[in-house]
């Protein structure tokens, strides 16, 4: 069996999927252990979070480099130092260049807040409910070149409610990026995940959960319906 995988997690926030990893990486037979946390923006309050947690920081702030491969530079030093095995990119908002992606080829993943390929790019809950869809949801997938794209590892679907604001529908998609996001660096740093062309096959994958139908059926009906 191959030694727990060395995890950097990359933010530029809150860090909440960060927590999420984390605390899954804190159950010792965790496949992943959380070596370092590393942002973009020095005032990122996950980064007090991690340190609270005892994880090794880096704050690389990408403004004072004059441009996107210098920053990476500093960036893969960093992770070169904590000898890193794969990276978590949690809510980090800059663009990676091909060459850094190419380097992590298959050894880097991201959540999404969408159901990709549906909602690439930003706003996603505002875009959905503006399109009045019924399911929305998240994605954990590898990361490619191409923008929020790359072989989908787990995604989780929510109910579009008619009451829901972007605020309340980001929650609820929120709640599931916190489990699909340990589940599927499970199954990575694992091995169990292996890349088929565009395909991620996942050993060990049971039977289908019940279907998530909006709205729910009715079993009965009362007169005048
Ligand atoms: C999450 O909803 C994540 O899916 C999203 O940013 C949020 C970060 O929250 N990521 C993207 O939009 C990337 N395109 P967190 O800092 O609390 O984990």
């Amino acid at each position: 069996m191959r030694g727990r995988q060395r995890t950097a997690i990359f933010i530029s926030g809150r860090g909440s999927n960060m927590g999420s990893l984390i605390g899954a990486a804190r159950d010792p037979y965790f496949p992943a252990e959380i070596a370092l946390v590393l942002s973009n923006r020095p005032e990122a309050e996950g980064l007090s979070v991690a340190k609270a947690a005892g994880i090794a920081t880096a704050a690389i702030d990408h403004r004072i480099y004059a441009g996107r491969a210098a920053f990476e530079g500093s960036c893969q030093a960093m992770l070169d130092i904590h000898r890193i095995d794969l990276i978590c990119l949690a809510g980090f908002m800059r663009m990676l260049t091909p060459a850094f992606v190419e380097h992590w080829r298959e050894r880097m993943i991201n959540v999404h807040p969408a159901l990709l390929p549906a909602y690439p790019g930003l706003n996603t809950h505002a875009r959905a409910l503006a399109d009045g869809v019924k399911i929305h949801g998240c994605t954990v997938h590898y990361v490619v070149p191409e923008m929020d794209a790359g072989p989908i590892i787990a995604q989780a679907a929510v109910a579009v409610l008619d009451a829901d604001t972007s605020e309340t529908l980001a929650a609820r998609v929120l709640a599931q990026e916190h489990v699909i996001y340990p589940t599927a660096l499970r199954l990575v740093a694992s091995g169990a995940a292996r890349i088929e062309g565009n395909h991620v096959r996942l050993e060990g994958t049971g039977e289908a959960p019940q279907p998530l139908l909006v709205p729910a059926p009715r079993a009965t009906f009362s007169p005048g319906e």
